[in-house]
Order: C-alpha cells, then sequence, then structure tokens
C-alpha cells in the first residue's frame, strides 16, 4: 500500500516538471498569441516568420522582445508570464521552434 502512494507521489512530481518545461510553442499557444499571430502568415499582428526576418541581425533581439510583451509598449497586449516564459516564447517566435 505504502508503495502505491509513493509511486503516484512520483507520478504527480513528474507531471509538473513536464508542465514547467512546456516549449515555447506550446506557451504560445496557451497564452493565445496564436489567436493573433502565425508562423508563417500575417494575422492581426505579423508572422513569426516575419518578426524573425526583421530581428535577424539584432542582437538584443531576445531582451528587446521580452521587454515590449512585458510593459505592453510596442505590442499591442501586455502578456501576463514569467521570464523564463517570455523568453521561451521569444524563442519560438525567433526561431519557430
Ligand atoms: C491582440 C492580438 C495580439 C496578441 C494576443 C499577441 N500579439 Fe504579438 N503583436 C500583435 C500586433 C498587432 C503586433 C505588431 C505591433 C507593432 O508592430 O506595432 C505584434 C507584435 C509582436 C512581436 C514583434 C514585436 C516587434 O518588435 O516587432 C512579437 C515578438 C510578438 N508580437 C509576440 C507575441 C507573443 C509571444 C504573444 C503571446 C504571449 C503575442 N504576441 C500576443 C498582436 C498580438
Amino acid at each position: 500500500m505504502k508503495s502505491i502512494v509513493l509511486w503516484v507521489g512520483i507520478a504527480g512530481l513528474l507531471l509538473a516538471g513536464g508542465a514547467n518545461a512546456q516549449s515555447g510553442a506550446e506557451l504560445a499557444k496557451s497564452k493565445n498569441c496564436m489567436n493573433c499571430h502565425d508562423l508563417e502568415k500575417k494575422k492581426v499582428g505579423p508572422s513569426f516568420k516575419d518578426i524573425a526576418a526583421k530581428y535577424k541581425d539584432n542582437k538584443d533581439a531576445e531582451a528587446t522582445i521580452v521587454g515590449k510583451l512585458k510593459e505592453g509598449k510596442g505590442h499591442p497586449v501586455k502578456v501576463a508570464a514569467s521570464d523564463a516564459e517570455l523568453k521561451a516564447m521569444t524563442a519560438y517566435a525567433l526561431t519557430g521552434k
């Protein structure tokens, strides 16, 4: 009986760990970015492909974009997400991965 409780506990920990390590793509979906953005096509906002092209030679791309999303300056919506989540979504916008 004890061992069953233990295994359920371990499974719970593994699941929680997986949720923390969400990919940029999953986050962008769950944070509704994809309502306004698409990888390839322009929707309400520019496609992530266009954004990647725009920032291609910008060394500060990640910091600039994370700042915009966080403050809602230069971006129509202020994004409620942790820094790690913002970085993961930014990486997704810049690489499509
Ligand atoms: C309500 C629609 C909407 C939502 C939701 C939205 N965006 Fe945007 N986004 C836009 C628009 C419109 C622009 C173009 C802003 C401009 O260039 O003035 C933009 C621009 C961007 C840019 C480019 C900024 C730049 O400097 O060119 C990035 C990166 C971006 N969005 C990422 C995201 C991410 C990540 C999310 C989800 C957390 C998100 N967006 C959610 C509408 C949206």
